[in-house]
């Protein structure tokens, strides 16, 4: 029995692993996604059976885990260094020039796209994934395995023949404009910062603490570069159509270059042609074909002398200032935004560009009716780089920023050391109280059927001020206003009714302290359980709460010290919403667990781990973070952490299954 389940999990490995190729890789699926889910599942479910068949590398490790564990420093076994950049086809010439000269032979290049991501490097042993390592400083990086095992596109074991028995390629990790634009679509919608272009995405993603965080970003990535003693060709082409065997993806454009002629060709057609690809580009990657010949050229300090960059130009527009206006978001920041004539840039009409903040407006002493320069670097609103005075026939009003808030009159703020100004208004701004609702009324907050059209309506007719007036609305009222039926107006005030059963956590959250975002509200509910406790909490308590640090700690005691707030948490308090954890989550129900230290790593089929750090609590069992000779055992789930496992196995400390803890507490 034993054996067939272990022959079921080999085989399903083996096909999960060609399929991820054939998706991810090959672009071409050969089962369909519900045929793969459910393999998936059952390699899941068996891996989960049998924890003594784990594998570091097995496909179910794509999912990743919310297990924090910090990145540990590694040191490069080989340097990563950058390469030196040229901007015109006269520098390139000069590159081809000397490198012939220096080896007094003839040369052939090859030419890559320089894809604009962030960099990383890759360990095989045996065909086995075992580290990928960040750039860091050049020297040494992040060990971030656990994140790039949930990249698809990169092999966890090797396909094919002939690889060697330990080599490290390198490579770029991208995230898709597409995964890209709706990240940000998503992070606006909460508030939350957005990411200036694809490279910081991709780069802020692989730094993420919980790798099903990062699983579910869709990274791709590109490897261009192999290193190692026994490399299998004699030239950089035929090591990365090796590579490209053993199922790494290789870019097609990659290409032998026999005359600087087709090297100009390549720049040209891939600068108008990168527009349609998926991912970012910034240039070109001139390399020396041969291996000899680029180990007989070697390094300077900071790069290889066999190899350059040539960077795109960014494309430019330039057009007309015609004016500057300043928007009020729900936290009362206030974001500049110059108005332009309409210009063409990219495939896209741009009529606003983002002016960031104050020190930017002032360092472009920009006037209105200026010609200016518009950017796109990848960022969703262009922004001006720049100002042709040439052609200033007259000089406008000097661009200020504003003293004094668009939306309500208020005295604007800056708090040191940060770059926004904000409007300290919080209780008679419009745009922040209305969108202090919208965030409130939101799906993953209270999720009220309302949008933002809707608060708008009730706000601007005088219904609604604030998010406890959202609790006496009456349906009869509602009708009195334009577009609402009997049905409609029910159907708000039953989903209204309804949000009084949304768990502490979401109501937290919905409340819209500053900083206090999904995660922050939900370690917030676990840890003090309910809103008196979170009320008087001190700072020293609240830092040292995990991912709680001095700016959130200070934001949640200055909302609480604010009067109106505690009138509202009161209000809310009185028409009965959710303000403490549900109670049978932290009573007491047995003794069995006293005494007992517990981890518990992975993910689990019935239960979140939360919840069951709430059962260990419950039972009087203490939850702790990393196993230790003092640990009891380990609760462990699927993709349990391969550093925690094999610590177990080092310190003999035993492993359960859900199964088994629920037996033990039942
Ligand atoms: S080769 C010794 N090839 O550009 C340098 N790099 O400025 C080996 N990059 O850090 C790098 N596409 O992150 C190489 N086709 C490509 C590339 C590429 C993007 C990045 C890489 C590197 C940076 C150098």
């Amino acid at each position: 029995m034993n054996s067939d389940s272990k022959n079921r999990i080999e085989c399903l490995r083996e096909q999960l692993h060609t399929h991820n190729y054939n998706y991810y890789v090959l672009n071409q699926p050969t089962i369909s996604d519900i045929e793969f889910d459910q393999k998936l599942k059952e390699l899941q479910d068996l891996e989960s059976q049998y924890p003594e068949f784990f594998d570091s590398n097995s496909p179910t490790m794509r999912v990743g885990s919310d297990i924090s564990e910090g990145f540990k420093q590694v040191a490069h076994k080989y340097p990563m260094l950058s390469l030196s950049n040229t901007y015109s086809e006269s520098e390139v010439t000069e590159f081809y020039e000397r490198t012939k000269k220096l080896i007094n032979e003839d040369v052939e290049l090859v030419c890559e796209l320089k894809y604009d991501g962030t960099s990383i490097s890759l360990t095989y042993e045996n065909g086995n994934l075992i580290q990928a390592i960040t750039r860091g400083d050049g020297e040494k990086g992040d060990d971030v395995t656990v994140n790039v095992k949930t990249i698809r596109s990169i092999p966890l074991k090797l396909s094919g023949s002939g690889y060697p028995a330990l080599f490290e390629i390198r490579g770029e990790i991208l995230m898709p404009w597409q995964v890209f634009d709706d990240l940000n679509k998503e992070r606006e919608a909460q508030e939350e910062q957005l990411f200036a272009n694809p490279r910081n995405a991709a780069s802020g993603t692989l730094k993420l603490q919980n790798s099903s965080e990062v699983a579910k970003r869709k990274l791709d990535a590109y490897l261009y570069y192999m290193l190692g003693e026994s490399l299998p060709g004699k030239t950089h082409f035929e090591n990365l159509q090796k590579a490209k065997s053993w199922g790494f993806k290789i870019s097609e454009a990659t290409k032998v270059c026999k005359s600087l002629q087709e090297v100009f060709d390549f720049i040209n057609y891939w600068d108008k042609e990168r527009k349609n690809l998926a991912v970012a580009t910034d240039g070109i990657v001139i390399k020396v074909n041969s291996l000899l010949q680029q180990m007989n050229l070697g390094y300077t300090a900071k790069s290889p002398r066999w190899a350059i960059a040539y960077k795109f130009q960014a494309e430019q527009a330039c057009t007309r200032l015609n004016s500057v206006s300043f928007q009020v978001g729900r936290t009362g920041a206030v974001t500049p935004v110059a108005n332009l004539d309409p210009v063409q840039l990219s495939g896209t009409t741009v009529k606003r560009a983002s002016l960031h903040n104050a020190s930017i407006i002032e360092g472009l002493d920009l006037h209105i009716g200026d010609m200016v320069f518009v950017e796109k670097g990848g960022e969703i609103i262009p922004k001006i780089v720049g100002i042709d005075k040439q052609a200033r026939l007259l000089l406008g009003d000097k661009v200020k920023f504003i003293k004094k808030c668009p939306e309500c009159g208020t005295e604007l703020i800056r708090v040191e050391g940060e770059a926004a100004h904000y409007c300290p208004n919080e209780e008679g701004c419009p745009p922040q109280l209305k969108g202090k609702i919208e965030h409130f009324v939101s799906r993953k907050a209270m999720n009220i059927t309302a949008g933002v059209e809707t608060v708008e309506q009730l706000f601007d007719k005088g219904y609604i001020r604030n998010i406890a007036d959202l609790y006496t609305l009456r349906w009869e009222d509602l009708l009195l206003l334009e577009r609402w039926g009997e049905k409609s107006a029910k159907n708000l005030i039953q989903s209204i009714e309804n949000s009084k059963l949304v768990p502490f956590e979401r109501v937290l959250f919905g409340l819209g302290i500053r900083y206090v975002g999904e995660t922050v509200a939900k370690k917030l509910a676990l840890t003090l359980h309910n809103i008196e406790a979170l009320e008087t909490v001190s700072f020293e308590e609240l830092i040292t709460i995990e991912e709680i640090g001095d700016r959130i700690a200070r934001s949640i005691l200055d909302f609480f010290a604010n009067q109106n707030n505690q009138k509202l948490v009161n209000r809310l308090k009185s028409y009965g919403l959710n303000f403490q954890i549900d109670e049978q989550k932290v009573v007491k129900s047995s003794n069995k667990l006293d005494g007992k230290s517990i981890v518990i790593s992975g993910t689990f089929a019935k239960y979140s781990r939360d919840e069951l750090k709430i059962m260990v609590e419950q039972h009087g069992g203490k939850n702790v973070a990393s196993v230790s000779a003092k640990t009891d055992f380990i609760l462990a789930g699927e993709n349990m952490g391969p550093s925690k496992l094999e610590k177990a196995q080092k310190l003999g400390v035993k492993l359960i299954t859900e199964n088994d803890f629920l037996m033990m507490i039942e």
